[in-house]
């Protein structure tokens, strides 16, 4: 059967990862959470005070590229890839809020942009692959087969997050969620480079009042039309 490239993008919290991994096992399909990759990035810069709530040292953060190492590892139990850096599971930390609240930053700088798109467009080289972020279908793979932009309101994204976190055993207040939700929000539609927006013939779905089980059927049904 022919082999097509699935991009994801959308808002934060819009349940693309969910949607994705789901999709790439029924495919059986390579999974890739690029925003797992901003992350570990973000994680790095944190870990070497680069950033923290004042200053951001983009130089340092800059230089410093070429020693961070990123790879996904297939968790069998988990039934999807977790991220390393370095060599280390950094799978949890990377999605504290505290990651959260300074990835769009990060995210925004064009030198770690650059190093991370070509990984992912590495990744994708074989196609058979579904990609969530915010530039797949715009930057990484603009010749993917089937594009998809999901989209929620805030309130309904916070609140999903926020149960996450909870259920994670985060202590973490909703309203910090949606602040976080919100900024994150504006930071990524308004940066200069590759800001999210919806990909020319990219299929945009709202799901803030769909369920899953609906949301799946439905994407799974245009990828099966597509393949
Ligand atoms: O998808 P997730 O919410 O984990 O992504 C974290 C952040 O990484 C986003 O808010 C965005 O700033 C950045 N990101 C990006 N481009 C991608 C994926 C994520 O800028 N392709």
């Amino acid at each position: 059967m022919k082999k097509i490239t699935i991009a994801i993008d959308g808002f934060s919290s819009t349940g693309k990862s969910t949607i994705a991994k789901q999709l790439a096992k029924e495919l059986e399909y390579i999974y890739v959470d690029t925003g797992a990759m901003y992350r570990a990035v973000t994680l790095y810069a944190l870990r070497k005070k680069y950033i923290d709530a004042d200053n951001f040292s983009i130089n340092d953060l800059v230089s410093d590229l070429d020693n961070i190492n990123l790879k996904f590892h297939y968790n069998e139990a988990l039934g999807f890839a977790e991220m390393y850096l370095n060599g280390e599971n950094v799978e949890k930390e990377i999605r504290t809020l505290r990651v959260s609240d300074f990835v769009s930053k990060v995210a925004a700088v064009p030198e770690v942009r650059y190093q991370l798109v070509k990984q992912q467009q590495k990744m994708g080289e074989d196609k058979g692959i579904v990609m969530d972020g915010r530039d797949i279908g715009t930057v990484v793979f603009p010749d993917a087969e089937l594009k998809l932009f999901m989209t929620a309101s805030p309130e309904k994204r916070a609140i999903r997050r926020y149960k996450e976190l909870i259920e994670k055993g985060d202590d973490v207040k909703y309203e910090d969620v949606l602040r976080n939700v919100q900024n994150r929000d504006y930071i990524d539609s308004h940066r200069e480079d590759s800001p999210l927006r919806q990909a020319e013939g990219a299929i945009a779905i709202d799901n803030s009042d769909m369920g899953l089980k609906e949301q799946f059927e439905r994407i799974l049904n245009l990828a099966n039309r597509t393949i």
